[in-house]
């Protein structure tokens, strides 16, 4: 196949190079938003009489078969053109005859694989965010479930305080609110028209740029047409909004890991999420949960791979950028994959409520039993002091919290009254604590209520 390109060459492509240099195997991906730009172009071209109404009709006609091909699946990208822009001007041209080539009026590969890959991201950014809201309102739905789950906290992996275990879910929904809002600045630094630069110094028509904004839907239009086709910064912050969520769904599976292993048994993930073992009969692995943790890896390198692809390049338009794609198509795809695993791991997952709570009575309520003494008026160091004492006692003894009585408590201190022993109790423990952010009950209420309402949940 003739290159577009060609009329400066003596000689054609080499096979290989052919091969090095083609995008089509993964650009495709952009076809469809390659056709729309192009409907936007070619009325933007008419509106500035550089094409005739007919012309434009003939174009429009052509391009929206175009988009229909695509669709039933008749479309088929060819091999020796290169790339997706490529793709679609000869399969336009193959369409309605030798006015195709019209449509490449004013208009470069440059500004066009910037103004693809801006509307690409825009609507997978937004898939995104609506299945990070499915996830959230998971998480919401199960902290409601749970308000009266009581269970360890961990810090160092080691018993901390006792929770509810609403406030677990709570703490995740945050993490990926966080990320929404990474993500929406990430669609917001996408939706900016950068067609109508041309390969870096502008265009010589007068294009109405606005006009085109208007018709694709982007909310702003690119100032310097170097700075357009030169920048990928939007690229970066989908990639780091891909990164982050990414470690966000790591932590949560890799919790979920441990809390199903036979030592934990905390939760038990369904048959339908895990596979066996070849060889030992016995095994049902959560596979899910550390895919969703092993693939995170690829979303962090994904990152590191473009920010080192931009370092060094002179400015604007070199080929390299050309291998932005992939890691960014590969981020996208992961990060919405992910999502729905996590998503569908919770939803199987059963909690192991009364083991949750069997595991909290014990000596995590160490700390309000040093604060019993504070508010006697004894300092914070001394009464941390003898209640180390007394975990040192009932670790050596070897008996349960249950079994501390007043008169062991009073042998360590004289101010500890019969309400201390209430202090032992996990659910107590968990509910003293009313500031805002905290696992009381009184406070968590609030927090799912407010939760609720903002996740749409009735
Ligand atoms: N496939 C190229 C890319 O993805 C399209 C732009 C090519 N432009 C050029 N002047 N060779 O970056």
């Amino acid at each position: 196949m003739q290159k577009p390109w060609a009329g400066r060459f003596k000689e054609s492509t080499a096979p290989f190079i052919e091969e090095f240099t083609e995008s089509i195997s993964f650009d495709w991906q952009l076809a469809k938003f390659d056709i729309l730009q192009s409907m936007a172009h070619v009325r933007t071209l008419e509106r500035a009489l550089v094409l005739t109404p007919e012309e434009s009709n003939t174009l429009l006609t052509g391009l929206e078969r175009l988009l229909k091909k695509l669709e039933d699946g008749s479309l088929v990208p060819d091999k020796s053109l290169e790339d997706v822009h490529m793709n679609i001007e000869t399969a336009l041209t193959r369409e309605i005859g030798q006015l195709g080539k019209k449509l490449h009026t004013a208009r470069s590969r440059n500004d066009q694989v910037v103004c693809d890959l801006r509307l690409f991201l825009k609507e997978e950014l937004s898939n995104i965010i609506n299945e990070l809201k499915l996830l959230r309102q998971r998480l919401v739905l199960l902290a409601k479930e749970h308000i009266n789950t009581i269970a360890p906290s961990y810090t160092h992996l080691q018993h901390a305080q006792p929770i509810r275990l609403s406030h677990y879910f709570l703490a995740f929904r945050e993490a990926f609110l966080s990320d929404t809002i990474r993500f929406i600045n990430a669609y917001k630094s996408s939706d900016v028209l950068a067609l109508g630069s041309g390969a870096v110094a502008g265009v010589d028509f007068a294009l109405d740029r606005f006009y085109t904004a208007s018709l694709l839907g982007f909310n702003k239009v690119s100032k310097n047409s170097i700075q357009a086709t030169s920048d990928r910064d939007f690229v970066l912050d989908a990639l780091y909004a891909c990164a982050v969520c990414g470690m966000h769904l790591s932590r949560m599976a890799e919790d979920m890991i441990i809390w199903s292993s036979q030592e934990f048994n905390l939760l038990e993930l369904p048959d339908r999420l895990c596979t066996g073992s070849s060889i030992m009969p016995q095994k049902k692995n959560p596979d899910v949960l550390e895919l969703i943790r092993g693939k995170t890896s690829r979303l962090y390198a994904n990152l590191l791979s473009v920010f080192v692809l931009l370092k060094g390049l002179p400015t604007a338009y070199n080929r390299d950028l050309q291998e932005d794609k992939e890691p960014l198509f590969d981020s996208l795809k992961t990060t919405l994959d992910c999502i729905r695993a996590l998503n569908l791991s919770l939803e199987g997952a059963k909690f192991n409520v009364n083991r949750l709570y069997e595991l909290s009575q014990d000596l995590s309520v160490m700390t309000d039993l040093a604060n019993y003494l504070v508010k006697k008026g004894i300092s914070f160091r001394d009464a941390h002091e003898i209640v180390g004492n007394l975990c040192a006692k009932v670790i050596d003894s070897g008996i349960s919290i249950k079994d501390i009585s007043l008169s062991m408590l009073k042998t360590l201190s004289e101010q500890f009254e019969e309400d201390a022993l209430e202090l032992l109790n996990p659910q107590k423990c968990a509910d003293a604590r009313i500031a805002f952010g905290s696992t009381g009950i009184s406070v968590l209420e609030r927090a799912i209520e407010n939760a609720m309402r903002e996740e749409g949940i009735s």
